[in-house]
């Protein structure tokens, strides 16, 4: 299954797409996270990444296309995969069906997660994230065990950079301008499945596993 997951900064992206990966047996691939590790291990990438996702800019379209080429490329790819992040504007969604094209793929189905912006800054300055492993968590909705420490591996805990209030609001700028547009363009090709990302976890994600049941079938 090859899919998308749409939604505003904050939405739920990464919570579900851990999940659906998971469950399919599928990577997720999300720009944001392989961005934040280029940015972690000072490379290149990352020296000219750091600048736009501290300021809540995307970065350019054209160095994010060539990271998910690559990346979707990869033998692990092969069996499906599930797209976080990605794409973000019209530019990147017209690349993505090119480089599907290519591979003879198709995308099957994007999941829009639907969250207003009061809640999304409300779920993000509350966010805490594993250093090690990854693993979402929010100080009210989802906290650790333990202050600090991640339940499932032990690593500290830390606060994304550009999870500050005012950087969260210029996110959801960037996204009403740039992203909202993709909407329109997936229902137009049918395949775009609306989800109510303002409920609880587990609810946002069987909403999702009946969508992908029908699919599937
Ligand atoms: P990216 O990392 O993709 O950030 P984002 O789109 O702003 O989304 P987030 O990761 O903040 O939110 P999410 O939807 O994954 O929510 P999560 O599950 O964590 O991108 C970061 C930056 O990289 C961009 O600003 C840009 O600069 C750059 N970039 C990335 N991709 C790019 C691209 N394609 N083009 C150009 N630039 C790109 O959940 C959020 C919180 O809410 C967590 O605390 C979680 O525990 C909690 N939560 C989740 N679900 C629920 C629920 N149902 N109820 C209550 N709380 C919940
Ligand atoms: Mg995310
Ligand atoms: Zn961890």
């Amino acid at each position: 299954m090859n899919l998308i997951l749409l939604g505003a900064p904050g939405a739920g992206k990464g919570t579900q797409a851990k999940f659906i990966a998971e469950k399919y047996g599928i990577p997720q691939v999300s720009t944001g996270d392989i961005l934040r590790e280029a940015v972690a291990k000072g490379t290149e990438l990352g020296r000219k990444a750091k600048e736009f996702m501290n300021q809540g800019k995307l970065v350019p379209d054209e160095i994010v296309i060539g990271i998910v080429k690559e990346r979707l490329t990869q033998k692990d790819c092969e069996k499906g995969f599930i797209l976080d992040g990605f794409p973000r504007t019209i530019a990147q969604a017209e690349a993505l069906d090119k480089i599907m094209g290519e591979m003879g793929k198709e995308i099957d189905a994007v999941i829009n997660v639907n969250v207003p912006e009061e809640e999304v800054v409300k779920r993000i300055v509350n966010r805490r994230i594993c250093k090690k492993c990854g693993a979402i968590y929010h100080l009210i909705h989802n906290p650790p065990k333990k202050n600090g420490v991640c339940d499932k591996c032990g690593g500290e805990l830390y606060q994304r950079d550009d999870d500050r209030e005012e950087v969260v609001r210029e996110r959801f700028a960037v996204y009403k301008r740039s992203t909202q547009p993709l909407i329109d363009y997936y229902k137009k090709k049918g395949i775009l499945y609306d989800v109510d990302g303002t409920k609880d976890v587990e609810a946002v994600r069987s909403e999702i596993l009946s969508i992908l049941g029908k699919i599937k079938a």
